[in-house]
């Protein structure tokens, strides 16, 4: 949608005017650091945000587990109640902070672009709609231009602080365009389910193996990681009856198996394929080798392609770039200082599926 609005307004002027110029962002600043002058009002600016949001949309409330069920009227006694629940401010802080982040950075734009990915991908998986941004950034440039007074907070701020929402704006609808390739109707997804299960439980072994032996043949250098020798001979037949080999192909499986049972909640999609990466990380695998696997799993399955329909396949395969896609992005997310707080020997056992 803001793609759209965009490029209408640059055919029109032939500029891009919807960037912050260097006056601009300037001016952000200036109001930022007038709000962050008053360190108290700074904190509990998120929350009224919020509240206010709230009074104006009742609805977005119930999006917020941690506070959906806190009373909130216009009267000043529920108002203060809800002010002073912890959940929220705390909420509210993690807004106000995350907010001067992007002011910080306004003149780093590869920081920016990575911060608002992951700022985009945290909302988008709670499936908070667009709108809901739209709206809360009337109401916040309404708030602000109250706390500041006009003199601070003129018709030139106003200009540029939609721009910083503009900025936020487009990384989430960034995001939407990706969502065609997680969209499965409920009737795909039976689909899908049914029979990923059906070949997880009958051919796991020969699909796993596989799917190994085709990664190996291909690129040779994985071996090592799995605990094969370079040398290993891949028409070796006590090498391709290794259950080590038909084991890692089952976990692939049915880790796929639980990601396609789960594909009807996106946040408990991220929250499984979180701690897959985690452990990929920490066996050294980069993102990019996630690519690697995907010639070897379409040639598995072209091998057992004629005892499906053709829609069934394609529903498979679309799944399958999808969760591709969805660990790779994921792997930007996961941050170093997760990984030490871990402790990897209870870690490994939890993410081990069979
Ligand atoms: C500029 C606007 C916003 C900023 C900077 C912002 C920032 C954040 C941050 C930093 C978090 C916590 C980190 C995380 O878990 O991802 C968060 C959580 C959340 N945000 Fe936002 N947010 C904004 C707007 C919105 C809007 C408009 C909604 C929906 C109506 C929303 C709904 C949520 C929800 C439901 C959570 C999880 C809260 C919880 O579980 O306690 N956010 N937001
Ligand atoms: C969609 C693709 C993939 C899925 C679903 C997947 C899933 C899994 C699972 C469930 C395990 C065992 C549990 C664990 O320790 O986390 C595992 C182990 C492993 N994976 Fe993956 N994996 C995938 C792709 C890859 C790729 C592309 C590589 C490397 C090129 C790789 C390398 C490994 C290694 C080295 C292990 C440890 C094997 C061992 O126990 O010796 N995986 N994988």
């Amino acid at each position: 949608m803001f793609q759209q609005l965009k490029q209408r307004f640059l055919s029109q002027t032939g500029e891009d005017d919807t960037k912050l110029n260097t006056k601009e962002i300037d001016l952000i600043r200036e109001t930022w650091s007038h709000l962050r002058s008053d360190i108290a009002g700074f904190k509990t600016f998120g929350a009224d945000l919020f509240i206010v949001f709230f009074q104006h949309y009742p609805d977005y409330q119930k999006q917020f587990k941690s506070f959906k069920d806190v009373p909130i009227s216009f009267s000043t006694v529920s108002m203060q109640t809800m002010r002073y629940n912890k959940k929220l401010l705390a909420h509210g802080t993690y807004v106000m902070y995350t907010l001067s982040m992007i002011v910080d950075n306004l003149t780093n734009p590869e920081t920016l672009d990575q911060m608002l990915k992951r700022f985009a991908r945290n909302h988008y998986r709670r499936r908070i709609q667009i709108t809901a941004f739209e709206r809360l950034r009337d109401i916040f440039i309404v708030q602000l231009a109250e706390r500041l007074g006009p003199e601070l907070f003129g018709k030139k701020a106003t200009i540029a602080w939609r721009k910083v929402f503009d900025y936020i704006l487009n990384a989430l609808d960034q995001m939407d365009s990706n969502k065609e390739m997680s969209s499965f109707s409920p009737n795909e997804l039976t689909i899908l389910q049914k029979v990923w299960y059906n070949i997880t439980r009958t051919q796991s072994n020969v699909f796993g193996t596989n799917l190994f032996l085709r990664l190996f043949e291909l690129h040779s250098n994985y071996l090592p990681m799995f605990g094969f020798p370079t040398t290993t001979c891949l028409k070796d037949e006590t090498f391709r009856g290794c259950a080590k080999l038909a084991a890692h192909g089952a976990n692939v499986m049915y880790a796929l198996n639980m990601v396609f049972d789960n594909l009807d909640d996106l946040e408990m999609v991220d929250e499984l394929l979180s701690k897959l990466v985690h452990s990929h990380v920490r066996r050294g695998i980069e993102p990019q080798m996630f690519d690697d696997i995907v010639q070897p799993f379409a040639d598995v399955m072209d091998g057992i392609r004629s005892q499906f329909d053709s829609n069934e396949v394609e529903i498979i395969e679309r799944a399958f770039m999808f969760v591709k896609q969805r660990i790779q992005q994921l792997y930007e997310e996961v941050d170093a200082a997760d990984l030490f707080d871990d402790d990897s020997s209870h870690s490994s056992i939890d993410a081990t599926i069979i």
